[in-house]
């Protein structure tokens, strides 16, 4: 079976009737959000409520029949299934390659549970060994923040598309992909980000995973805090 599928699937076993569940973006995430779907169908699973991370998460869980329901009427989630780009052996990881990781960031602060889902390949000693940090910033400050970030030793890069048009996310800000090569302390990092007007959101996920499902060729392992 295809690793990622393996591990939504595993954790799709979390979900219970009457949950209000996060539904992740990504492709590790989309067989999650079909998993569920097909349950509903079945009769597996009744009164699930999803809030998906993405315009393109919530047009999948339409076409797999989840009924949708949005922070206004049910502000609390009570379990999110996410992917993630790198997972460390904290459980830290980081998020923001599909370009949803400020939608992301809110339902994981939001859900009681968060269980992550990966294939081996994501794992690492320490994060930025593998991706760069994706940083969301408003338009008219990205100039300016990409100086901060290589003044932090950061090589970056505006993110576009294959025909070089700059990505717009989901609340219509850019993301500069930082690229720190292997952090030392993601917190401290994390918190300086924080204290920075232009920036809106960054892709490191602190302290948020409770669970990692992780899928290899070998089996399924669950990483806990
Ligand atoms: C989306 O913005 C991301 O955070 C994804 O969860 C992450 O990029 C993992 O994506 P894949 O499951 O497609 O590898």
């Amino acid at each position: 079976m295809n690793l990622k599928k393996a591990a939504a699937e595993k954790a799709v076993e979390f979900i219970e009737s009457g949950m209000v569940v996060g539904l992740g973006t990504g492709s590790t995430a989309a067989f999650a959000v079909e998993k569920i779907g097909e349950l509903i169908k079945a009769g597996k699973l009744n009164n699930i409520k999803g809030i998906p991370s993405s315009v393109q998460t919530e047009m999948l869980a339409k076409q797999a029949g989840i009924p949708l329901t949005n922070f206004d009427k049910d502000p609390v989630i009570d379990l999110t299934i996410d992917g993630a780009d790198e997972v460390d052996e904290n459980l830290n990881l980081i998020k923001g390659g599909g370009g949803a990781l400020l939608r992301e960031k809110v339902l994981a602060q939001a859900s009681k549970i968060n269980i992550i889902i990966v294939d081996e390949s994501k794992i690492s000693k320490r994060l930025g060994e593998k991706w760069a940090a994706p940083i969301e910033v408003i338009r008219f400050a990205s100039a300016v923040e990409e100086r901060f970030l290589q003044s932090l030793g950061a090589k970056t890069e505006l993110r576009a598309d294959e025909k070089c048009r700059i990505v717009v996310t989901d609340e219509n800000n850019w993301i500069i992909d930082a690229n720190f090569g292997a952090l030392e302390n993601p917190d401290e990092l994390a918190r300086s980000l924080e204290n920075r007007a232009g920036i809106v959101e960054h892709g490191l996920f602190i302290g948020l995973a409770h669970k990692v499902i992780v899928a290899s060729e070998s089996g399924i392992k669950i990483l806990e805090k």
